[in-house]
């Protein structure tokens, strides 16, 4: 049995969007949106409508959350949800009353809140005016947003978070195509990773202003997916260096630090892409940073030196600098397509621990999606996931050797307690701890939730 730090946080995560369905809404997200103009780019052509239902169900759903062992959720407040005006911040009266009855119901079933404010769902009508995220603006109209929620909702919600994988956003709508506006744009997706870090610590900024005591925290939840060299020729190693710098340090160290590691804008400068700043968003950046980071980890990147090289600085994309590339004999969940790499949570814990001043921190997220999950329906209904269940297992042995030697992690927080609606892959794979078929919004304990339960209950692994 491997034992937990006392207090130790035992929970779930999942957001707004993927789970409410879009009852009531007072505004379309720029998913609503891409939904409305092509069905067809989402899995199966199932769109964030009903979702998971939770709108309506949360006064169900909570109970079973609570059955399964969850004893902290995050989920998000959704800006098309609350804000009636985003120019003038009026609020939407069942928009504000959803979330009130929300955070109510939660706190009467023991689970704790933890509240997101972004999660991917920009504002459809912001994107359409200002580019979302591509106009500073767009910054000052989300610290109000942030600011009014801590105003409804402070009172009981304590731990608060400004994004969740802000760099997802940048890979999606202005590299690769996953997110909308659908856009590859090298140095646009520069500008917006900045952007986004002055948006984010605006909103912190408005959130020192209304609590000044132990009990509140703000944080913002990065992917973290550290990079691995393909071999140790100065090459691969200078792409990881790279994909590090990118993917990682820049996000990390504008949030605990509040500044960009100098070398990433010695690259970005020399390559001549690098943001546009002021110094007074830079001071404002560095005087607002954050209290406790979530982590979400899934799976590793595999790194090598880019096959075309030198790649042309012409139309700037950070693949100039490395390649993606399959590490033979890799352990795959074959569904996702992903790799498995446990250990990985091990090294982000010694690299919090060794390069980020030991800064607390938890894992805000972490899984397993797996397909066509009616194919492990026992006869009582129940799914028999105990892949999922040696997936936790694993991930939570490398961690707790992290605890061991002194990191500083306060809690796991799995995705997900019921399964939800994940974007373009909509319900392809399935990560809750709680089977829901869409057909019938029926919800049922998988049998990981009953060992999620016994985990939680004793803060003690069976490993
Ligand atoms: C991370 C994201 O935060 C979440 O929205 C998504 O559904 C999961 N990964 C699974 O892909």
């Amino acid at each position: 049995m491997l034992k937990f730090p006392d207090n130790f946080a035992w929970g779930a995560a999942c957001s707004g969007p993927q789970t409410e369905g879009r009852f009531n809404k007072c505004h379309r997200n720029v998913f609503d949106y891409w939904y409305d103009t092509d069905p067809q780019a989402f899995y199966g052509g199932v769109g964030p409508d009903t979702a998971s239902n939770f709108y309506n169900d949360y006064q169900k759903d909570l109970p079973l959350m609570k059955e399964a062992g969850i004893k902290h959720l995050r989920t998000s407040i959704q800006w098309s949800r609350l804000i009636a005006d985003f120019e003038t911040g009026e609020v939407d009266p069942d928009g504000a009353k959803f979330y009130s009855d929300l955070i109510d119901c939660m706190l009467a079933n023991g689970i704790e809140p933890y509240m997101n404010l972004c999660h991917f769902d920009m504002p459809y009508e912001l994107q359409k005016k200002y580019g979302g995220w591509e106009d500073k603006h767009v910054g000052d109209l989300f610290a109000n947003f942030a600011d009014k929620c801590f105003e409804l909702y402070g009172d009981r919600v304590k731990h608060w978070f400004t994004f969740n994988e802000p760099k997802v956003i940048i890979d999606g709508a202005y590299l690769y195509k996953f997110h909308y506006p659908l856009k590859v744009d090298g140095p646009l997706a520069v500008q917006v990773t900045y952007n986004i870090n002055l948006a984010s610590a605006k909103a912190i900024q408005k959130f020192r202003s209304r609590f000044n005591d132990d009990d509140h925290t703000v944080g913002i939840i990065l992917n973290l997916t550290p990079a691995y060299p393909r071999s140790n020729e100065p090459a691969d190693l200078e792409a990881a260096e790279f994909a590090n710098l990118w993917c990682v340090d820049l996000w990390l160290q504008a949030a605990i630090k509040g500044t960009f590691p100098e070398r990433i804008v010695e690259i970005l400068t020399d390559d001549g892409v690098l943001w546009d700043a002021s110094q007074e968003e830079l001071d404002l950046i560095k005087a607002n940073t954050i209290d406790l980071l979530g982590v979400n980890y899934y799976q590793p990147m595999r790194v090598q030196a880019p096959a075309i090289s030198p790649k042309s600085l012409q139309d700037w994309m950070p693949d100039i600098h490395f390649d993606n590339y399959e590490m033979p004999g890799r352990v795959m969940n074959v569904d996702k397509g992903w790799e498995i790499y446990p250990k990985a949570l091990y090294d982000i814990a010694i690299n919090l621990r060794d390069n980020y001043g030991n800064f607390p921190w938890f894992v805000s997220e972490n899984g397993m999606g797996v397909s066509r999950e009616e194919r492990f329906l026992d006869d009582k209904g129940e799914v028999q996931d105990d892949y999922r269940i040696n997936f936790i297992r694993d991930h939570l042995k490398w961690l707790h050797k992290g605890i061991s030697e002194g990191a500083n992690c306060k809690g796991y927080f799995l995705w997900t307690a019921i399964d939800n609606w994940s974007w373009m892959n909509a319900y392809r794979n399935r990560y809750g701890l709680i089977r829901d078929d869409i057909h019938t919004q029926k919800k049922t304990l998988k049998k990981s939730a009953y060992w999620y339960r016994k985990l939680s209950d004793s803060n003690e692994l069976d490993a």
